[in-house]
């Protein structure tokens, strides 16, 4: 199996991600294992901050290096919070505090004005140089809630309404989300990428 290092240390994403790479003989080891300091995120994408974590992992392990960048737009924010998804509410931002900030900034918004989708980038970088990383992306769209609902995933998830479902994204299985999700696209995408370099 050729190890390939995961730019996260969220055990969610090491699963789902590992699972997807077992079959092309990739075995995922998250940068803990390696204690690679977290990278800055200074990028003002997704994909800038994608590269910026891969670049590290690949740097300090010397070994090939996936990370992912990731967050929601909201059309009535003019695409805030972004990049800046995790830090919506402040240095001391959680997934509460996010939600709560979200909410109230939306609280006069129509609910046909409530738009949003989530972004998802996977890099690849075979080395901390690679000149030609393999990208991919997801996108999911919905509309924001106006109150919480359910318990499931994580961040924004119990405010995302998914309009095929009828639900919010936190009352979603993992394995329905894992289908429907910005990230499981872009990972669908990056899995058919490093299969045809591979042949
Ligand atoms: P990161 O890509 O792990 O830095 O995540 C960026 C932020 O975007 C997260 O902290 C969440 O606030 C938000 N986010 C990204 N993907 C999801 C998701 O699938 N559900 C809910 N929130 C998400």
């Amino acid at each position: 199996m050729k190890k390939v290092i995961l730019a996260s240390g969220n055990p969610g994403k090491v699963r789902e991600i590992g699972e997807m790479l077992k079959a092309l003989g990739i075995e995922v080891v998250p940068q803990s294992e390696f204690h690679v300091p977290e990278a800055e995120e200074t990028g003002t994408t997704f994909v800038e901050n994608a590269i910026i974590k891969a670049r590290n992992a690949a740097q300090h392990t010397g070994l090939p290096a996936i990370a992912d960048d990731s967050g929601i737009e909201v059309d009535a924010l003019n695409g805030a919070p972004g990049v800046y998804s995790a830090r919506y509410s402040g240095p001391n931002a959680d997934d509460e505090t996010n939600n709560r900030k979200m909410l109230d900034e939306l609280k006069d918004v129509a609910e046909q004005d409530r738009t949003a989708r989530y972004q998802a980038v996977l890099v690849y970088m075979s080395h901390a140089g690679d000149p030609t990383p393999l990208i991919s992306q997801g996108s999911w769209e919905g509309r924001i809630l106006d109150t919480p609902r359910g318990v499931n995933g994580f961040g924004y998830d119990p405010i995302f309404y998914v309009p095929e479902h009828d639900c919010s994204s936190a009352e979603l299985s993992p394995k329905d989300k894992n289908t429907l999700s910005h990230r499981g696209k872009a990972l669908h995408q990056l899995v058919a990428l490093l299969q045809k370099e591979k042949n």
